[in-house]
């Protein structure tokens, strides 16, 4: 792996300052400077410091991906949210937190910290998904209704959902609690109308990066790692 990467990888520093604090130096592989943000390390057997500190792989892995259409919530082979990861990124016990269906794209977290993924996951923990839709036909003011005070979807009743919408009815965002297969889908159709176009923009603290495209993941950033974590604790809050 990268020198910059494997620096920028638990979150304490993007690839720009990681890449930065190796050219001024800061950075020994084994004792020595290395100033080549490219020099390849193996984490397992190189001995890396920052500022003559003990650099500290973080034990768990946590990112964010820009999930495009096209890939599937799994760890199987084929295209998957986790061969979007590429050599550097990959780690064994890598899953996604949750699943998008095949063309929604956006937010989807990526780690290796199964009890932490368990808690965010459970819906004691309430924790808000926020999607923005395209839909067509446009939407009435009985659906908007609809979803804002609960859609029995068959199976179960979604609770009531907040729903902001375009002036034209035919865009806008929607935010629930739950997780079931299909759901924003599902509950727009039963307002009368479907989703043409579904993208996650927040997930519970996390929001979507603007400078990821779609394919692209980053490392969360320590303050999202422990907002994540507050997230999880927090039973029975709205986060
Ligand atoms: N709701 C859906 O209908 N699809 C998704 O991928 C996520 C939420």
């Amino acid at each position: 792996m990268r020198l910059d990467k494997f620096i920028a990888s638990n979150g304490a520093f993007s690839r720009r300052e990681a890449s930065d604090a190796i050219r001024r130096g800061r950075v020994a592989v084994n004792g020595e400077p290395i100033r080549k943000p490219e020099t390849p390390v193996d984490p397992d057997t190189d001995r890396i410091s920052v500022d003559g500190e003990p650099f500290v792989f973080s034990r768990n892995v946590y990112y964010m991906l820009n999930k495009p259409s096209g890939y599937i919530s799994s760890t199987e082979k084929g295209n998957t949210v986790i061969s979007l990861l590429g050599e550097d990124g990959r780690r064994p016990g890598l899953f996604p937190c949750g699943r998008l269906d095949i063309d929604t794209e956006g937010l989807l977290l990526i780690t290796d910290d199964g009890p932490l993924a368990h808690l965010l996951l459970s819906p004691r923990r309430h924790v808000e998904k926020e999607y923005f839709f395209i839909c067509s036909p446009a939407l009435t003011d009985g659906g908007i209704e609809m979803i804002g005070s609960g859609v029995d979807l068959g199976d179960f009743i979604a609770k009531p959902a907040k729903i902001a919408s375009s002036r034209d009815r035919l865009s806008g965002t929607v935010t629930v609690t739950e997780g079931k297969f299909h759901q924003v889908k599902r509950m727009l159709s039963r307002a009368g109308s479907e989703v043409r176009y579904l993208k996650r923009i927040r997930f519970g603290p996390l929001t979507l990066d603007p400078d990821l495209a779609p394919g692209e993941f980053r490392p969360l950033t320590k303050d999202e790692i422990s907002a994540l974590m507050s997230a999880a604790e927090k039973e029975g809050k709205t986060l």
